[in-house]
């Protein structure tokens, strides 16, 4: 009789201990898209018992992380550029995370807030595409040649006001003064083959059909395109180009996450944290979506290490988070969206 109740009593804690795990979970607001994500988490639930619960939305998720306040159902934010990471802090919708010794270890301080209010997930280059046809080689070009007289009428982009060209114009800010790079900028504009429009894909399309020879665009939309039917022919048509390789590197942007301020559970929100700064999630993403991860532990994929080794500017993105009103305002005052 013992025996048995000492089992029963046993069978019981574990029950009780499994069903607590079962009961664990963690709310995410995304940006990112399902696709991206989904195989990530399902290894987190995998690895850690925790449920995911994921609310995705292109647009309006900070607008409702605001309606709902404290009742707010939302323990971390993924967000797929860098100003949606800036915004939530400056709005005051997020948390300090731990910043533990994996954190620090593998995550470079460049790549995260000195009030560790938000981190980068990956990253990407602000590469310049180029007609294989048309072109020449352009490899060894700087992002301030965008504005010379021999681009006149070439360059193809999307809105100045886009955060990935944002990002691009606020480092030029802090590299540059804001002077210098306003005549940039009305050089660029002078020398675009249309007006902005469209996005980093369309641009490359525009290339393939004639329309321009050079556009601004991520890396990891190469990979996207080579490995979609009607896409490949325009990546196809492209060289990927790597500017200011002999001076300060190419311009980063990232994707990133923030624990939200009124998380209800606030460490299973740091085990994800955790988690998609490890190994296995940043190999996941470099796989996915191609893009370079942050952990310089991990690889980037076979594809995206066929495009070459190349140089990172150096660049705090508080950096480049405190010059883009500043960019912001530039691009509307050459008006070069217009
Ligand atoms: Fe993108």
């Amino acid at each position: 009789m013992k025996r048995i109740l000492t089992g029963l009593l046993f069978a019981g804690g574990i029950m009780s201990t499994s069903a607590q795990a079962a009961d664990e979970q963690v709310n995410i607001y995304s940006f990112r898209q399902p696709f991206l994500i989904k195989p990530i988490l399902e290894q987190f639930t995998t690895e850690t018992g925790i449920k995911t619960k994921v609310v995705f939305a292109k647009k309006g998720l900070i607008q409702r992380l605001k309606r709902e306040g404290e009742l707010s159902p939302a323990d971390v934010v993924l967000t797929s550029n860098f100003s949606k990471l800036l915004q939530l802090k400056d709005e005051d919708l997020t948390q300090a995370y731990r910043v533990t010794p994996e954190i620090k270890s593998q995550i470079a301080p460049q790549f995260r807030d000195s009030d560790q209010h938000w981190l980068a997930l990956t990253k990407r280059v602000r590469n310049v595409y180029s007609s294989k046809a048309r072109a020449g080689d352009l490899s060894a070009m700087r992002y301030e040649d965008l504005a010379k007289p021999a681009f006149k009428g070439k360059i193809c982009t999307r809105s100045g006001k886009h955060p990935y060209n944002l990002g691009l114009v606020a480092s030029m800010i802090a590299h540059h003064g804001e002077a210098e790079t306003e005549s940039w900028l009305r050089g660029v504009k002078a020398n675009l083959a249309r007006k902005p429009q469209g996005n980093d894909r369309a641009q490359v399309k525009a290339i393939k059909e004639g329309l321009c020879d050079v556009s601004l665009g991520n890396s990891y939309y190469l990979g996207k395109m080579l490995k979609d039917k009607k896409q490949i022919a325009w990546a196809n048509a492209v060289n990927l180009n790597f500017p200011n390789q002999a001076d300060r590197g190419s311009h980063i942007n990232v994707s990133g996450a923030v624990i939200a301020k009124h998380a209800p559970h606030k460490d299973a929100a740091q085990k994800l944290i955790d988690f998609l700064e490890g190994d296995k999630a940043q190999a996941l993403y470099a796989e996915l979506n191609m893009e370079y991860p942050v952990n310089p532990n991990v690889a980037p994929s076979k594809l995206v290490k066929s495009w070459g080794e190349y140089k990172a500017d150096g660049l705090p993105l508080e950096k480049v988070a405190e010059y883009r009103p500043k960019a912001l305002k530039l691009v509307d005052k050459v008006g070069f969206d217009l």
